[in-house]
């Protein structure tokens, strides 16, 4: 994929799969605005961008909380000179248990970073986007934005709530050259995800059709096909990349 010249903001970008495609993104040509809570890991990520001669900024931001995410588009429209491109990849996820046991600040934490959050950026990027007359924005749901995600009630609804918002919002701006896909990771072997070890990985793995977790790599590569022009013509989808899992 080619994206010279294109800009595009990247959320959670200070670790996996957003530094993933943060990279990836650099990597095909894209001026890259690195978003983080986390000022560490976004640095990092820019340090990584830059030491492979691409050009990206760190910019930190919350993306629960609405001046935050106003500061960010803002300050991403001024680096980049305009917002071609988006990716609302921040997100949390919680321990498994019944719901009657979740506490309400669980649940209120990750549909505030997950589903809010989605909303609070696609705002004001959209903002932006249909000034300009164009745009393409990529969702991070999951596997579980469209079906169970057994004992995680509240990522469950979060990422549903993604899948149908990204659906939504691909319809009211499809006259206005405005693309709005979803992209549905599995199982895919992260850092944090690297740290449970090699035994919990094996019986990850084994309930995957293909054999294996996915990498961060293979979820880059969906999002940089999703804001291709390869994909002018896709809108309001959801791509799961899950090894077959959705199926099982
Ligand atoms: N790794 C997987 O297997 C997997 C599977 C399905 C979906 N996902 C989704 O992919 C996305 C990235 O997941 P990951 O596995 O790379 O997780 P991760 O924890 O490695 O990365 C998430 C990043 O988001 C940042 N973040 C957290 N809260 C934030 C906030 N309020 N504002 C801004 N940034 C915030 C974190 O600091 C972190 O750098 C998430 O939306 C997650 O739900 C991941």
């Amino acid at each position: 994929m080619s994206f010279h010249g294109a800009g595009v903001v990247v959320t959670g970008a200070g670790s996996g799969l957003g530094r993933a495609i943060a990279l990836r993104l650099a990597a095909d040509g894209a001026r890259v605005v690195v978003s983080d809570i986390g000022a560490e890991g976004g640095a990092s990520t820019v340090e990584q961008i830059a030491a492979a001669g691409g050009q990206a900024r760190f910019v930190q931001a919350d993306v629960s909380d609405v001046d935050s995410v106003e500061q960010l588009i803002g300050a991403s429209v001024d680096y980049l000179g305009g917002l071609d491109l988006a990716v609302n990849n921040a997100g949390i996820g919680h321990h498994p248990g019944d719901l009657h046991e979740m506490s309400v600040e669980e649940w209120d934490a990750v549909i505030s970073v997950d589903l809010r959050g989605t909303f609070l950026c696609m705002r004001s990027e959209l903002a932006h986007m249909v000034q300009a007359g164009h745009g393409k924005i990529v969702n991070m749901a999951s596997n579980a934005g469209t079906k169970n995600a057994p004992g995680m009630a509240a990522y469950t609804s979060a990422k549903h709530g993604v899948v149908g918002l990204t659906k939504n919002a691909a319809l009211q701006y499809a006259r206005r050259n405005i693309q709005i896909n979803a992209v549905g990771p599995g199982t895919i072997l992260t850092e944090g995800l690297a740290a449970f070890g090699a035994e919990q990985q094996a019986e990850w793995a084994d309930l995957i059709p293909v054999g294996r977790m996915g990498r961060p790599d293979e979820i880059a590569a969906a999002v940089a096909y999703l804001l291709s022009s390869e994909a002018d013509f896709i809108t309001g989808h959801t791509l799961l990349v899950d090894g077959g899992l959705m199926w099982d």
